[in-house]
């Protein structure tokens, strides 16, 4: 079985915990050892938005605050490949040809940005999408997709399930409103729906609930399914 994991930046360093980082290594190691072929794609977090707004007030453009950005999903790529053990690609793949080759030669494949204008989601359902990923999992800091930003009103209601078509739906109002926050970017779920790929969001701050969603199906995010893709349990039976 192929899996992505999209690894937010503030899900696996919202500060510097050794810790923290080792348990989402161990489930990652633990998956593998289960017969996961497994990509992760690592966020920036808290730290790429500080340097981004310094950058930003001392004027560099979009495309260098991007490239800012980029570096630091980068660093916190190496963090993770630091608590991953051999049988790791010891440094970030930086585009999805190294990527894809070094997941072929059975190596646990870590990596950031690839390039400006977009973010770690996307970068995550395009390796998902290069590799034919069977799942792909986004371990957010929110526990699924709601139809609007539950940050922002009380009455939001969160999907069991959904269609790669209806995450396109609901993102796009998301992504048109300043202030709401969209639990993956337009792009990444345009890339979902153009794929087909079978998708998971989900609260990844404890990294089990990556782990049981990835190998039982169980999980209380949201499971974006491709019409006519089989039920959860399917993930298990393929290990
Ligand atoms: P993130 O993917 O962490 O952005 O990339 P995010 O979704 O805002 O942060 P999380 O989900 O809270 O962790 C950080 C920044 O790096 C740049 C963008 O500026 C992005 O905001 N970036 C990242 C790129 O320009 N290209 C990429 O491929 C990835």
């Amino acid at each position: 079985m192929r899996v992505v994991i999209s690894l937010g930046g503030s899900v696996l360093a919202p500060e510097l915990d050794p810790d923290r980082v080792a348990a989402h290594a161990d489930v990652i190691e633990s998956l593998a050892a289960e017969g996961c072929e497994l990509g992760v794609v690592v966020g920036g977090g808290g730290v790429a938005r500080e340097y981004i707004g310094a950058a930003r007030n001392l004027g560099a453009n979009e495309v260098q605050l991007d490239q800012i950005g980029i570096d630091v999903t980068r660093i916190n790529a190496r963090l993770l490949i630091s608590a991953l053990g051999p049988g790791t690609r010891p440094t970030p793949a930086t585009d999805y040809d190294e990527a894809g080759e070094s997941l072929r030669r059975g190596d646990v494949t870590v990596m950031g940005g690839v390039m400006p204008g977009q973010t770690t989601d996307a970068v995550a359902a395009a390796f998902a999408e290069y590799i034919g990923a069977d799942l792909l999992v986004y371990a957010t800091g929110a526990d699924g997709v709601y139809d609007s930003d539950p940050a922002m009103n009380d009455d939001a209601r969160k999907f069991e399930s959904m269609s790669p078509a209806e995450l396109v739906d609901v993102i796009v109002p998301m992504s048109r409103d300043a202030g709401a926050s969209a639990p993956v970017d337009l792009l990444a779920a345009k890339l979902i729906e153009r794929s087909a790929m079978r998708s998971v969001v989900l609260d990844g701050n404890d990294p089990r609930r990556i782990k049981s969603a990835v190998l039982d199906g169980d999980h209380t995010g949201t499971d974006i399914i491709p019409d006519g893709s089989d039920e959860p349990t399917y993930w298990a039976q393929t290990v």
